[in-house]
């Protein structure tokens, strides 16, 4: 019979996203029983879990049926693709992105990111960063040398805001920022920035002269009909100061082709396409096919989606707030979670391992997104509808474990 660590082993769950994370589990000493229950990681979503775009597969196999014609496309994508991927966007976007001038296709959102900051940001350049906010923001800063500036997001204090500190936020660009870089809907809170906040960002970006990146990887998938306000939708700010980063990654369940897209500032786009000739000549060709299938899902197919995800946070979330201690925003886009969690008197990290040997549960530790987030730890709930439930059953039972031998 393997133990839950070896079946993680086999899950391949060691090579999720945030694997520095997976800690050495051989020194933390277990206090009672090992909870038995079906193994499952949170710290990425599950792409088995979900459907990806029916008929994605089938436009990947024309493509690679096309051969040499969709294997090798100019370096920012198939310009047939870039059409009419540009076209559905500028829809959704509530813009105007023109396929030969500021698009560009890439391998991932994560692609995106790399050529856009590689694009921007020089030796020292101050670039300001929310916290909490995707670990590859930070990461990307310090890659390319630049002076990290953060920006306190504060999630809790109200449900119709993100709750970005603006004050902080003018003074980082008063005080020399050249860019700003968040991502909206906000990884890991799962929360969305008011229309208030998107206006106020484009203000001080046109009044200071920052340019802005906004990653919008998870805005197709948000609950309750919320409003979201795309930065880059007419009139509310240049172009030229934004570029805007989405892909099918996550909400599309199509994370294995290595797709993302970038558009906005035409300048910062041929930066970007000269980078990606340098990096990767282009994002893979046959993948590039399955583009034709983004926005263009069987009718109710995206509604259905954001049900299924709905119906599993909300089960999440009641046995969370039944258990008492913990303190958890409703997620309004995307699939995250990022609840406070009771006093444990155990670190955070720590508490991490137990609750991977003890209970076969992984979870991202809050400390990923700022030293001061001890308290807190974030799950990705794209996942078996079951096994997610059961899954933060065990995550109750290990935290009341620790918890009562603390209080104790
Ligand atoms: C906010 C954000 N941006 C980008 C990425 C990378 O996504 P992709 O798989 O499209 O490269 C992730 C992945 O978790 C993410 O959460």
């Amino acid at each position: 019979m393997d133990s839950i660590e070896e079946k993680f082993l086999k899950l391949g769950a060691e090579f999720a996203p945030g694997q520095e994370v997976r800690q050495k589990t051989k020194e933390v000493e277990l206090r009672g029983e090992k909870i038995s229950g079906t193994p499952v990681d949170f710290s990425h979503g599950d792409v088995d879990a979900f459907e990806p775009i029916p008929g994605s597969l089938d436009v990947f196999i024309e493509g690679v049926h096309l051969g040499g014609k969709q294997a090798y496309t100019e370096y920012r994508g198939s310009k047939i693709i870039r059409e009419k991927v540009a076209e559905k966007l500028s829809d959704f976007m509530g813009t105007t992105i023109n396929p030969d001038l500021n698009f560009i296709i890439t391998p991932g959102t994560q692609g995106a990111l790399f050529l856009a900051m590689g694009s921007i940001v020089s030796r020292r350049d101050k670039v300001a960063i929310v916290v909490p906010d995707y670990f590859a923001n930070r990461k990307l800063v310090e890659f390319f040398e630049g002076e990290v500036v953060p920006i306190q997001m504060d999630y809790f204090k109200s449900d119709s805001a993100a709750g970005l500190d603006l004050t902080q936020l003018e003074d980082s660009f008063k005080a020399g920022v050249k860019l700003f870089l968040f991502s909206n809907p906000n990884n890991p809170t799962g929360v969305i920035y008011s229309e208030d906040e998107i206006w106020r960002i484009a203000e001080l970006a046109q009044q200071y002269g920052v340019t802005v990146i906004v990653d919008e990887l998870y805005s197709r998938q948000i609950f309750e009909g919320r409003a979201f306000t795309h930065l880059c939708a007419e009139n509310i700010v240049d172009p030229e100061n934004v570029i805007t980063i989405m892909g099918p990654s996550k909400t599309e369940s199509l994370s294995g082709y290595r797709l993302g897209v970038a558009f906005g500032s035409a300048k910062i786009i041929d930066r970007m396409e000269k980078l990606q000739a340098i990096v990767s000549l282009r994002a893979g060709g046959y993948s590039q096919a399955v583009m034709k299938s983004w926005f263009s899902e069987p009718e109710g197919w995206m509604e259905e989606r954001i049900a299924q995800h709905q119906a599993i946070r909300d089960d999440l979330i009641s046995k969370l707030r039944a258990a008492g201690g913990f303190e958890v925003r409703a997620t309004e886009a995307g699939s995250y979670l990022f609840p406070r969690i009771p006093d444990l008197g155990v670190p955070i990290n720590e508490f991490v391992k137990i609750l991977r040997l003890q209970a076969g549960v992984t979870v991202t530790p809050g400390t990923e997104f700022g030293p001061q987030y001890i308290d807190s730890f974030r799950i990705n709930f794209s996942q078996n509808h079951k096994e997610a439930v059961d899954a933060i059953d065990r995550v109750i039972q290990v935290v009341e474990a620790y918890r009562n031998e603390h209080v104790r």
